[in-house]
């Protein structure tokens, strides 16, 4: 290998051990110390340099973790060793008796426990030879599994190489994959973003994106791991005398383990700490489903062994059900903001995990069918998480005589207009539009929402006033609203009116994404907001693109493209937006999604260098937009570029921006930057 190359090959192996530590430290430390983006630009320039000499690519790259071609099907793998499952336990006299066939077994007076929360996730089995992350399977029926290797090197707190020099030779490690809570609200908000379909729960998420024959789309979804103990292993240096211990192992070798990790003596700590995470469980970060108790000493659990297929080491006490069973009083309609009718059950109050529901969802008429659900019936309401509470079964046993079948609407509830259903829709819509009260109403509760305009105090009831007294129509009129008007709603004192009033005016200075994504076009989130803002700069250029240009965004589709083109399309809408600029809303065009107010020339100071020919801009855009926040565009790499900018076939000013250590961005990273 010549000089150069290898100076390239040490500093890609520096670049990865830095990424993986990121990793580590994200996800197993929940501390990172860089932002997201600053990452994908670490991840990026691995990328740039293992295109360009693919001789240097390694098995353990994380740029390896993706790009795996989809799989026709899984095969099978044997575990080692069988992954068992657990008895559970509800109640404290379970708790009691547990501790006390402990103890009668190893025929002492009390019994260290190592105890843990139990993950509601999918259970899976890593094999590591030599340090190596070689196969994962799911649990399948605990003898036998499906080999989704492929799929979980696409997570990122799975380490693909343990960062030992003395690794055992052999290492099953066994934990749970999972979506963090986040992740899964950041998930469903991009699939209605792009008209599909939400997932129920973070477990449902996690369960559809790791069965994924296709690895791309796993390593979209953004899953987790954690251990929560070892299989099969063979020698090495594992300490090998509690179960504490063998956590320990696993956190140092950077697997990410339960914070809530503890060891207790006797049934009253266990049950002390089921209490003490039962309250928590609301703010972890993940759902979990009850907590685990097991023998700490490894030799004593050996001593206790199994029964049938759970070990009579530990045990599973489980929260109780987030089901009860109630009455369906009976059936609204609820008119969103896309003049979606939505049934809404109304149920006789129930106690559920926590809370007194009297609602529930029942999403769209074929739901109802499907479940063959009918007003007076028995139901099984289950609220899973933060989201809706939402009917999962009939008993129909108890089924009364007098039951009303439901049926859908034709007209819409709150304006009388068509309601349509269109042909691949599951719901049925009002065709009121903005004429529509309900639709109105919804429409300004968006518009001022914190993610929009951010308008603070303009809640449910008073917007729902002023649409029903007609003192505001469209989310313009609330910028023509006069003090007296609205001091004369109810239970609204000048002095709130007034501070409404200043938000109201606040909220005239905004961003161009936040704009966008306040106008409430179908298919449009915030995501696709910012990525509007992003690409086109200003309102004008938005509102001029047909769907043809806007499906060259990426992540735009064909049906959002649509959604976008009708809505500009709608002289109603663009007259609204013509209001709301006169009335004095406004954003800094060409701003894109700068979220650093007040600084509107963030690369002043910056000196880029083009190279190689870009996938979407020409290089006179690019410099343009890089001008436009005050970079600077120069011909040539020296000591005093801050970044190369590569596109396709680069020069020879990308092998001296590699030499130099400079920032190498492509088209995305630039765009990135920009935003
Ligand atoms: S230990 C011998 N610990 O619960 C069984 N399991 O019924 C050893 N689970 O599907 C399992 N959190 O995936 C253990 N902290 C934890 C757990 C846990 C969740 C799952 C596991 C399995 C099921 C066992």
């Amino acid at each position: 290998m010549n000089e150069k190359i290898e100076k390239i090959r040490q500093y890609a192996q520096h670049l990865r051990a830095e990424i993986e530590l990121h990793n580590y430290r994200y996800y197993a430390l929940d501390n990172p110390t860089i932002p997201d983006a600053d990452y994908d630009k670490l991840l990026r320039e691995l990328q740039h340099i293992e295109q360009d000499y693919p001789q240097l690519i390694t098995a353990d790259s994380p740029t390896q973790r993706v790009g795996a071609a989809p799989l026709k099907a899984f095969s099978q793998i044997v575990h080692r060793m069988p992954m068992l499952s657990l008895s559970n336990a509800f109640e404290a006299v379970d708790v009691e008796a547990f501790d006390r066939r402990v103890c009668e077994g190893l025929s002492v007076d009390n019994v260290e426990y190592a105890v843990e929360p139990k993950f509601d996730g999918l259970a899976v089995s890593l094999c590591y030879e030599d340090g190596i992350f070689k196969t994962g399977a799911t649990r399948g029926d605990g003898y036998t599994g499906e080999n989704i290797t492929l799929n979980l090197r696409t997570i990122r707190s799975i380490p693909l190489l343990l960062p030992v020099w003395n690794p055992p030779p052999l290492l099953e490690v066994r934990g749970e994959v999972l979506m963090l809570k986040a992740d899964f609200l950041a998930l469903n908000q991009r699939q209605s973003a792009k008209g599909e379909k939400e997932f129920a729960n973070p477990r449902n998420a996690a369960a559809g994106s790791l069965r994924q024959l296709d690895p791309g789309i796993t390593a979209a979804r953004r899953l987790t791991f954690f251990a929560y103990g070892v299989g099969d292993y063979q020698d090495g240096d594992m300490p090998l005398e509690k179960h504490s211990q063998v956590m320990a192992y696993l956190a140092a070798l950077h697997f990410p383990i339960a914070k809530e990790c503890g060891v207790v003596k006797g049934a009253q700590e266990l049950l002390a700490y089921y209490q003490a995470i039962e309250v928590q469980r609301t703010r972890m970060p993940y759902d979990i489903d009850g907590v685990v108790y097991k023998v700490n000493s490894l030799a004593q659990q050996e001593r206790l062994g199994f029964v049938s297929r759970a070990p009579r080491f530990a045990l599973a006490h489980k929260f109780p059900a987030q089901e009860a069973i109630t009455q369906l009083l009976g059936i609204d309609i609820q008119v969103g903001r896309t003049g979606a009718l939505t049934p809404v059950a109304r149920l006789k109050p129930v106690f559920v995990g926590g809370v007194t529901v009297t609602n529930a969802t029942l999403h769209n008429a074929d739901e109802i069918e499907r479940k063959d659900v009918r007003i007076g019936d028995s139901v099984i309401v289950r609220r899973a998480g933060d989201v809706i509470p939402e009917i999962v079964s009939v008993i129909l046993e108890k089924r009364p005589p007098d039951v009303r079948v439901f049926v859908m609407p034709e007209h819409c509830p709150v304006c009388g207009a068509k309601a349509v259903r269109l042909v691949d829709e599951t719901v049925s819509r009002c065709t009121g539009g903005l004429f529509c009260p309900a639709q109105r109403k919804q429409a300004i509760l968006h518009f001022a929402s914190r993610r929009a305009m951010d308008i603070e105090g303009l809640g449910d009831k008073l917007v729902e006033q002023m649409i029903d007294q007609r003192i505001a129509r469209t989310p313009a009129d609330l910028y023509k609203l006069g003090l007296s008007a609205l001091a004369n709603l109810e239970r609204m004192a000048e002095k709130s009116a007034g501070n409404i009033l200043r938000a109201i005016e606040k909220s005239k200075q905004t961003t161009l994404a936040r704009f966008i994504y306040a106008l409430g076009i179908r298919n449009v989130g915030e995501a696709t907001a910012k990525d509007l803002a992003a690409h086109f700069g200003s309102l004008d250029r938005l509102i001029e693109a047909g769907s043809e240009r806007l499906q060259q965004i990426p992540d735009i589709g064909p049906v959002v493209a649509q959604s976008i083109a009708d809505f500009f399309a709608e002289a109603h809408n663009c007259e609204v937006i013509e209001q709301l600029r006169a009335c004095g809303v406004h954003w800094n065009e060409h701003e894109g999604i700068s979220a650093l107010a007040g600084n509107t020339k963030p690369l002043q100071g910056k000196t880029f260098v083009l190279t190689g020919t870009l996938p979407a801009m020409s290089r006179e855009e690019a410099k343009e937009k890089i001008e436009l926040l005050g970079g600077k565009v120069s011909g040539s790499v020296s000591r005093k570029t801050d970044y190369v900018v590569a596109g396709a076939d680069p020069g020879s000013k990308y092998d001296k921006a590699v030499n130099l250590g400079i920032t190498i961005l492509d088209e995305t990273g630039l765009l990135a930057l920009l935003q």
